[in-house]
């Protein structure tokens, strides 16, 4: 299948069976997750992998019940840095150089413009910044869900703050963004299994300035 036909395939599944997702799949996942592009490659969250079954029922409480975070195989939590500083671009930066056998000043300049770009914009739209990037990997897991035939539900619909200390966050300097629980549609089950996918018509989606 297409690319295409896996999105296609895939929904925001309601209802999962509790089957486990193998160990192989998880991490297929969670490598197209680490290879996500990031601004200027900073990569400025991690993904914590949650299967504790006490941990989901706590989580599950926190997050509107919604009953896949307890039926799912694992939950996903994107957390992405709180802030940015000089010194967290600097170490990605240095051992990002260190690996291509460059030398250590090889980005001296970069780092400075761009932590004189990010330094005025203030600690709110920083931690944004690292949010966007963290959806961009969050996308990126979705679709290699689809392709290893595992379904995934996005959500945002928890409280942040409360899976932040459930969590222990930010001792981490992270803080929640957005969560994953992956596993198996529950298709008789499921109100929306059986539902039309509706998209924005491609007419109105894609303007072409010609
Ligand atoms: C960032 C994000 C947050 C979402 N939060 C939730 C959620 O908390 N619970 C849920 O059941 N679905 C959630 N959804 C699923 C969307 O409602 C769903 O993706 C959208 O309606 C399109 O449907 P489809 O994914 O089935 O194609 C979320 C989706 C995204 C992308």
């Amino acid at each position: 299948m297409t690319l295409v036909e896996n999105l296609k395939w895939r929904y925001a599944t309601k209802k999962m069976n509790g089957k486990q997702v193998p160990e192989e799949k998880l991490d297929y996942i969670l490598e197209a997750a680490r290879y996500a592009p990031s601004s200027s490659g900073l990569q400025p969250y991690k993904i914590l992998v949650v299967s504790d079954p006490e941990k989901l029922e706590q989580i599950k409480k926190i997050a509107f019940n919604q009953s896949q975070i307890t039926d799912g195989s694992h939950l996903l939590v994107w957390a992405a840095w709180n802030d940015y500083s000089y010194e967290k671009i600097d170490d990605v930066m240095l051992a990002t150089s260190r690996e291509r056998g460059l030398p250590d000043n090889a980005t001296e300049e970069y780092k400075k413009m761009l932590w004189s770009m990010y330094e005025p914009k203030g600690e709110a739209w920083r931690h944004n910044h690292a949010a966007r990037q963290a959806y961009i990997s969050f996308a990126l897991a979705i679709a290699a869900a689809a392709e290893q035939k595992v379904d995934a539900t996005p959500m945002e619909g928890f409280d942040n703050k409360a899976l932040d200390e459930l969590l222990g966050l930010e001792a981490m300097g992270l803080k929640s963004v957005v969560i994953m629980p992956i596993g198996y549609r529950d298709e008789s089950a499921d109100w929306l299994a059986g539902l039309k996918k509706v998209r924005t018509a491609k007419e109105d989606f894609v303007l072409r300035i010609a």
